[in-house]
């Protein structure tokens, strides 16, 4: 399986993200639009219908839904805050109705309740609290379930840039007491802001949107999913990298706003997601020696995490159990990963999730793409064991790989 030298580069370094509803919120290791709108491209001439099983924000689901052929979308996620933002991104609405309802909001004046979570008072100024209420009072009275979804998720993004979180981190993190000293956002003018812009991405999307139907669920792409077998032609996804306490900790950069919305079980999503909790046994049944080979290196340095890790692929290996089921004859597998270093081992995601794909079915490896990553939103180091001074490199470069299934 041979890496293509491709000069067609994807790094795509200085083209616009934030088209259309691409501009609604920030999502931890989003996916970027043309990187998706390539792949549709590509390998989607002749597609009815696309799957995200982990979609998160829902960059391919947009994506899909401004192509002509494809009639209808499936996209899966644990995290209500990706349901939600995906929900917003992908459902036209009407601007006038979007625009005076924004004025009822900025004009409210009533405090409404104020959620009670835990800390509080640690991650929000007493002022913004009381001004999040307020919008939060008046989102709450609005009737029309799409219009109310919309300024939910320009609310979700407002809670987070006016926390006193360090907004550069996807962990949370509070402001150093010097810059908390000179936080005073103006939570009004934020909404404001933020919804204006919104707004102007919902019109650029209606401009090109075609009829889709959109199937946006809160489950987890592990279990069964509610589709057809051999029903779908395309797949589009970038899931996790590995479990989100030592990766990217989506529950955490969702944690406030999903407390502010009044989720329950909010604590625990990140233990719910892909390799959430360790494997018992270091035992691997999972029918690939590239992921054997990798796991007993780590365990020789640590059996701990050599477990962290293997819980990833085993969770992982139910989704693919999943996905061979709906997948139909000819379609495409497009999978956006990062290869992760643990332990000083480098793990090679893209050669490991084909390996298992063809152990599971019977999948053609087409080709893998490679990227480097200019400015996606990632921290540059990790500390994959939790200790100091066993920082590493994290993915500042991905790997696109194909496969077709038989
Ligand atoms: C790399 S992000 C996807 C980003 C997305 N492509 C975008 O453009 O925003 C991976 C997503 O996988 C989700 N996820 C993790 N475990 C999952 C599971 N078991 N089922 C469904 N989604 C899951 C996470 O919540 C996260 O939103």
């Amino acid at each position: 399986m041979e890496k293509e030298i491709n000069f067609e580069s994807w790094d795509f370094k200085n083209s616009n993200t934030k088209e259309y509803t691409h501009c609604v919120n920030t999502y931890p290791a989003m996916m970027i639009p043309p990187v998706a709108r390539r792949l549709i491209n590509l390998y989607g001439k002749d597609a009815k219908n696309l799957i995200d099983p982990f979609m998160g924000s829902g960059t391919s689901l947009v994506e899909a839904s401004i192509v002509s052929n494809i009639k209808e979308v499936y996209g899966f996620d644990l995290n209500p805050l990706a349901i939600l933002i995906s929900r917003v991104k992908t459902t036209p609405l009407d601007i006038s109705k979007l625009e005076s309802n924004l004025s009822i909001i900025l004009s409210n004046k009533e405090q409404g309740n104020i959620p009670d979570f835990k800390n509080i008072e640690f991650w929000f100024k007493p002022n913004v609290i009381k001004k999040l209420a307020i919008i939060k009072t008046a989102i709450n009275k609005i009737e029309d379930e799409n219009i109310k979804n919309f300024f939910l998720a320009t609310f979700s993004e407002t809670v987070r840039t006016v926390s006193n979180t360090r907004n550069g981190e996807f962990k949370l993190y509070r402001m150093s007491k010097e810059s908390l000293e000179k936080h005073n956002p103006d939570v009004m003018k934020e909404f404001e802001k933020l919804s204006l812009k919104n707004i102007n991405g919902m019109k650029e999307y209606l401009s090109k949107r075609i009829p889709t139907k959109i199937n946006i669920l809160n489950t987890s792409s592990m279990n069964e999913l509610p589709i057809k077998p051999f029903s779908v032609d395309l797949l589009i996804t970038s899931p996790p990298y590995g479990d989100s306490r030592t990766t990217v900790a989506y529950g955490q950069f969702s944690r406030l706003a999903l407390q502010w919305l009044e989720y329950e079980d909010v604590a625990s999503l990140d233990n719910r997601l892909l390799g959430g909790k360790a494997s018992k046994k270091l035992e691997v049944k999972i029918n690939s020696p590239i992921l054997k080979k990798v796991i007993k290196k780590i365990a020789e340095k640590d059996e701990k995490r050599a477990r962290e890790v293997l819980s990833f692929y085993e969770d992982f290996d139910n989704c693919v159990i999943q996905l061979n089921k709906v997948m139909a004859k000819n379609s495409f597998i497009c999978f956006v990963v990062g290869n992760r270093t643990v332990k000083g081992i480098n793990i090679p995601t893209d050669k490991i999730m084909t390996e298992m794909f063809q152990a599971r079915g019977n999948y053609k490896y087409i080709t893998t793409y490679y990227r480097n990553i200019p400015n996606k939103r990632m921290p540059r180091l990790n500390c994959p064991s939790n200790k100091a001074g066993e920082k590493s490199t994290t993915m500042c470069n991905e790997f696109i790989f194909i496969l077709q299934k038989n």
